[in-house]
């Protein structure tokens, strides 16, 4: 009983110890952005499409890296280690599924084997992950 309750006890310890640090890297990052974009902060209402409430989302606090247009020409996009994705791009689109964007922008380009460069959103709801993949889809049929 005592060695079967050690072994479990283990497992949850290591996953604290590496979940706190990320979390308050989040939590670090968030408040940042947060403390950046009070003053605009969007309201989600019931009469915006998804697309539209994820395009002002969008604006707010993916454009430093991803482009204003989504196209990844960010202002912060040259000092990142890695390019953020074109997301005009067809084949692109094509290639990535709903559950692959919701996981990246949920849980940072780390909860996909990507580069950390690209920050998690613990913050958001699942509602304005959504509505951030809507307004992602949307640049394709736009975008050239
Ligand atoms: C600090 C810069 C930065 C910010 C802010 C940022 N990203 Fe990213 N993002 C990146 C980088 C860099 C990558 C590419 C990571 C890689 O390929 O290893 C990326 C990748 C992605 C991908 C995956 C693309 C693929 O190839 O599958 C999605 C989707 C994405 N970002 C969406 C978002 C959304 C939505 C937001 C806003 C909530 C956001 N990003 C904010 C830098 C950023």
């Amino acid at each position: 009983m005592g060695l079967g309750y050690g072994v479990l006890g283990i497992m949850p310890n290591l996953l604290t110890n590496f979940g706190r640090r990320f979390w308050w890297g989040a939590v670090l990052f968030m408040t940042l952005v947060l403390i950046d974009g009070s003053m605009n902060l969007p309201a989600f209402g019931q009469a915006e499409s998804p697309a539209a409430s994820g395009g002002k989302l969008f604006q707010m606090r993916c454009f430093v890296c991803h482009g204003r247009d989504g196209k990844g020409h960010g202002p912060s996009s040259n000092d990142l280690a890695e390019k953020p994705q074109d997301f005009t791009d067809g084949s692109w689109q094509r290639a990535t599924p709903d559950d692959q964007l919701r996981k990246v922008i949920q849980g940072g380009g780390l909860a996909v084997g990507r580069s950390d460069a690209m920050p998690p959103n613990p913050d958001l709801t699942p509602d304005q992950i959504s509505a951030l993949i809507a307004y992602i889809r949307s640049l394709a049929k736009t975008g050239g």
